[in-house]
C-alpha cells in the first residue's frame, strides 16, 4: 500500500472507517473516503487525520442509492485525475423490518451494489484504475449458506417458477424486491451478498489482465453499526448469543484487515469470494468452493441484471455521459 492511492466507500462508521485508518498507517499516499453527505464525510476525514496524525484523507460525497450522486463523484474523481490503486467497495447494510426502495426502485440492501457497479465501470472507462489495481467488495458468509437466520434465494428454482427459467430476470426481481418476491429482510441481505459474489466473478472476466477483483467477507464484527436497522430477533437474540461463543465475533479492525489482506492477492484468484471457513464467522479467510457460487450462468445473469438495473455497461463507452443520460434518479 506504500505510496498508493485508495478509495474506500462507506467510511462514516464501522469497517470502512477502520480500513481507511489502517491504509493510512500502512503508508498510503492518498485515501479517498466517501460518505453520503459531504459535511459528514468531511468530519470523518478530519477525525481520521487527527487519529492517524496523517494528512492523506480526501473526503468525497457519494450516495450509492443515487445515480446522480455517483455521477458527480465520478466527475470529481476525473477532475482530480489521480488513478486508484485500491478500490474498496465496503458500503452496505442489513435491511430492516420495513421494506425500503430507493428512488430508482431498488431494494435498499441491494442498492450499494448498483452504485458500486456504476462507480467501478465509470472509473474503468475514465482510465482511473491503475494497471495493477485491486478491487475488493464487501461480501458476507450468508452468500455461501449455513448461517442461521440468513438463507438466500434459490435463483434457478425462482427463475424456473416465475421467469420461464430466465435467471437475469430473476436476479433483477431480487434487486427490485419484486415481482413475486416476498420481503424477508435477512433473505434480502443474503441475496444481496450472493449477487455481489456472482457480480465479482463476472467482473473479473471483464477486467484488463493486470487488475483483479475479490468479494471478501469481513466476518462478524458486531461492534459496527451494520445491524442498526435489523429486527429484534437479530439484534437482541442472535447477536448476543453469537457474541458469547468464543471466536464468533471480532473487532472492526480485525474484520477490516481482511480487506487489506485481499488487496495483496494475485490475479490468479481474481473473481473469487473469500470468507471464513464453513461454520465460522471469524478467523482466516479462504476461497469459497460452493457450487452455486461458481455457476457461470448465475454469475452472468447477475452481471446482466445489474447492467439492466443500473443502465451502465462497458459498452456505454463514455461512462460519464452514459451515466448522465441513462441512469438519472427517478422519483
Ligand atoms: N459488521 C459485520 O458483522 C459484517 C459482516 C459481514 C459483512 N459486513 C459488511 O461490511 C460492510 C461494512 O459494514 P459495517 O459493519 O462497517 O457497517 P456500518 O457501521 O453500518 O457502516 C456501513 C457504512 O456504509 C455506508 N452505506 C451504507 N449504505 C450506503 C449507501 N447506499 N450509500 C452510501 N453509503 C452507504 C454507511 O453510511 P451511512 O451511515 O450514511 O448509512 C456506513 O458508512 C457492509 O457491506 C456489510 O454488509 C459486515
Amino acid at each position: 500500500m506504500r505510496h498508493s492511492t485508495a478509495l474506500v466507500t462507506g467510511t462514516t462508521s464501522g469497517l470502512g472507517y477502520a480500513a481507511a485508518s489502517m491504509l493510512a498507517a500502512q503508508g498510503c499516499r492518498q485515501v479517498v473516503v466517501t460518505g453520503r453527505s459531504l459535511a459528514r464525510v468531511q468530519e470523518t476525514a478530519a477525525q481520521l487525520a487527527a487519529e492517524t496524525k496523517t494528512q492523506v484523507f480526501t473526503p468525497l460525497e457519494l450516495d450509492l442509492d443515487s445515480p446522480t450522486s455517483v455521477h458527480s463523484a465520478l466527475a470529481e474523481l476525473v477532475k482530480r485525475g489521480q488513478p486508484v490503486d485500491f478500490l474498496l467497495l465496503n458500503a452496505g447494510m442489513v435491511p430492516g423490518k420495513r421494506r425500503v426502495l430507493t428512488a430508482a426502485g431498488i431494494e435498499a440492501s441491494q442498492a450499494p451494489l448498483i452504485g458500486h457497479h456504476q462507480l467501478t465501470v465509470g472509473l474503468l472507462g475514465a482510465g482511473l484504475l491503475s494497471p495493477n489495481a485491486r478491487i475488493v467488495i464487501a461480501g458476507a458468509e450468508p452468500a455461501r449458506g449455513g448461517v442461521p437466520l440468513f438463507s438466500y434465494t434459490d435463483v434457478p428454482a425462482f427463475a424456473a417458477k416465475h421467469h420461464q427459467g430466465d435467471r437475469t430476470a430473476a436476479v433483477e426481481a431480487l434487486l427490485r424486491n419484486g415481482p413475486n418476491v416476498k420481503y424477508v429482510p435477512n433473505r434480502a441481505y443474503a441475496d444481496a451478498k450472493l449477487i455481489i459474489a456472482w457480480w465479482t466473478a463476472a467482473l473479473a472476466r471483464r477486467l484488463p489482465s493486470g487488475m483483479a477483483v475479490y468479494a471478501v467477507s469481513p466476518g462478524a464484527a458486531t461492534g459496527t453499526r451494520v445491524v442498526r436497522n435489523a429486527g429484534p430477533a437479530l439484534k437482541y437474540l442472535f447477536i448476543p448469543i453469537v457474541n458469547r461463543i468464543p471466536g464468533m465475533n471480532q473487532t472492526p479492525e480485525t474484520a477490516a484487515r481482511r480487506y487489506l489482506q485481499a488487496s495483496e492477492f494475485g490475479t490468479d484468484v481474481s473473481g473469487q469470494f473469500f470468507a471464513s471457513a464453513q461454520g465460522k464467522l471469524t478467523g482466516p479467510i479462504e476461497a469459497q468452493r460452493h457450487p452455486h457460487l461458481h455457476d457461470r450462468a448465475n454469475q452472468e445473469a447477475a452481471w446482466q441484471a445489474v447492467v439492466n438495473v443500473s443502465g451502465v455497461d462497458f459498452s456505454s463507452a463514455a461512462p460519464l455521459s452514459a451515466v448522465s443520460e441513462g441512469a438519472t434518479d427517478r422519483g
